[in-house]
């Protein structure tokens, strides 16, 4: 029988993971489809009971509900228990549903791919201290990177995810600007610079030494002012269709057992965004 898979948010509509699921199901010959399900708020309890009803194999999970989905699952993973968050649900066992979240690592891999591994002893600054940076943080952490220090507009924030990773320190805007030289890698997480944002830059990065690995989380737009800024800088740039992709690819082994194609993918989704 065919499979379905699903990717549940709200909004929903923008979301480019059925394109690029389906495309690696035609891919591998997986009998299977994945359908953006629109899911309010108040209606996320019955989405689910919905989804298990109609026989719906895993879903993504994605704003608002990445946190609130907790209570409504059996178990989660190490990653997902730790951030509080989760953005893949399989089923397991005898139905289990289990989350996994795929944000940090997915990161972590894009990084790689695009930079090496050889940057782990390399000082890091990450830009914003939501669930985006905390993802990425402990992802970094865990896959053996050196010491992080957060910048965020609202400070408490950093503080507070940075007592909550070990080793780690923080820095207001302007004093990360004025030190930017001495970060090998620089990662801005927050939304500022998406499609419906018209500020410019939560931090200049014109200080940013030559060769410094700039990130962008944000792929919609694919050139961000912060990495236009970075470029100009003489930093070696990304934006976030890396992470989008490999995100992606983790769930669709979760749920198949196969690591499609992640290159070949980036590649299409860049061109559609163009
Ligand atoms: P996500 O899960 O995508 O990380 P989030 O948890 O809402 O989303 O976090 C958003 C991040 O973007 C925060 O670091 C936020 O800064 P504050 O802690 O000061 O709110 C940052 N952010 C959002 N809008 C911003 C803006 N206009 N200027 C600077 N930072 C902004």
């Amino acid at each position: 029988m065919k499979k379905w898979f699903a990717v549940i948010g709200d909004p929903v509509a923008q979301s480019m993971s059925p394109g690029m699921h389906d495309y690696w199901f035609k891919e591998n010959k997986i009998d299977a489809a994945y359908l953006p399900v629109h899911a309010k708020s108040e209606k996320l309890q019955s989405v689910i009971s919905s989804l298990r009803l109609l026989g719906c194999s895993g879903w993504n999970v994605t704003v608002p509900h990445k946190s609130d989905i907790l209570p409504f699952l059996g178990s989660v993973d190490e990653a997902a228990a730790h951030m509080g968050a989760v953005n893949t649900v399989v089923i397991e066992g005898e139905g289990t549903l289990v989350g996994y979240n795929t944000d940090g690592i997915g990161f972590v891999h894009a990084l790689e791919e695009k930079y090496g591994n050889d940057r782990k002893a390399e000082e890091i600054l990450i830009i914003g201290a939501g669930g985006a940076a905390k993802g990425i943080a402990f992802a970094l952490r865990s896959a053996g990177y050196g010491s992080i220090t957060f910048t965020n507009r609202t400070m408490t924030n950093a503080y507070e995810l940075s007592k909550r990773l070990s080793d780690s320190t923080c820095l207001p805007i302007a004093e990360a600007e004025l030190q930017l030289a001495r970060f090998g890698i620089i990662i801005q997480t927050t939304s500022v610079g998406m499609a419906f944002s018209t500020e410019g830059m939560p931090l200049d990065p014109s200080n940013a030494a030559p060769g410094t690995a700039a990130v962008d989380i944000i792929y919609n737009p694919l050139e961000t002012d912060f990495l236009a800024a970075a470029r100009h800088s003489g930093a070696a740039t990304a934006n976030g269709i890396g992470m989008f992709v490999h995100q992606g690819a983790l769930a669709f082994e979760k749920w198949t057992g196969i690591h499609p194609d992640t290159a070949g993918m980036m590649e299409q989704l860049t061109q559609q965004l163009e």
